[in-house]
């Protein structure tokens, strides 16, 4: 079964295990709790057989007018079950009261965030390719 919370008690590095697929140079576990315990707005996918998390999403939040999501992701073992739309489902709701709430994502994964009620936009983004693994 798989369980979600919003706390970050009792997780650890060993638990955010694989992660960042794809990416040439991934923040490591560490990292990555790193990131999760700076965000504003978390909420993880937890597998009750083995206590991994399967799952994760962050949202940043200046509290008045916006909310950015900077991550979704679902590990490849534990695609395709509904997971990625719970983590998104749950997330917007948490985020409801803000102004706006944006995204950057593929093409492809349009129609994904459209069943949501988001919609395409144009976006501009910077990126410094060697701090991918963090600072
Ligand atoms: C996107 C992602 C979070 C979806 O997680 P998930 O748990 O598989 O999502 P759900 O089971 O709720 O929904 C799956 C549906 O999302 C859509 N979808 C997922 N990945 C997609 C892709 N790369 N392109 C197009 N549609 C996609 C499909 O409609 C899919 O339907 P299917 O299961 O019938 O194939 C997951 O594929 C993932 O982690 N991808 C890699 C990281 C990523 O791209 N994150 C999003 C950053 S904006």
């Amino acid at each position: 079964m798989i369980t979600y919370t919003t706390s970050l008690d009792g997780i650890t590095a060993d638990q955010l295990q694989g992660f960042f697929v794809g990416w040439p140079n991934p923040p490591n576990p560490e990292t990555h709790l790193k990131i999760l315990q700076g965000s504003t707005h978390i909420l993880l996918a937890i597998d009750d057989t083995d206590g991994k998390v399967v799952g994760f999403i962050n949202a940043i939040s200046d509290g008045v007018l916006n909310a950015f999501i900077p991550l979704l992701e679902v590990l490849p073992s534990h695609q395709h079950q509904g997971i990625g739309a719970e983590l998104v489902r749950q997330m917007l709701d948490t985020l409801r009261n803000l102004y706006a709430i944006d995204l950057l994502c593929d093409a492809d994964l349009q129609p994904f965030y459209e069943r949501f009620g988001m919609r395409p936009y144009s976006a501009m983004l910077y990126r410094n390719y060697d701090r991918q693994s963090g600072v």
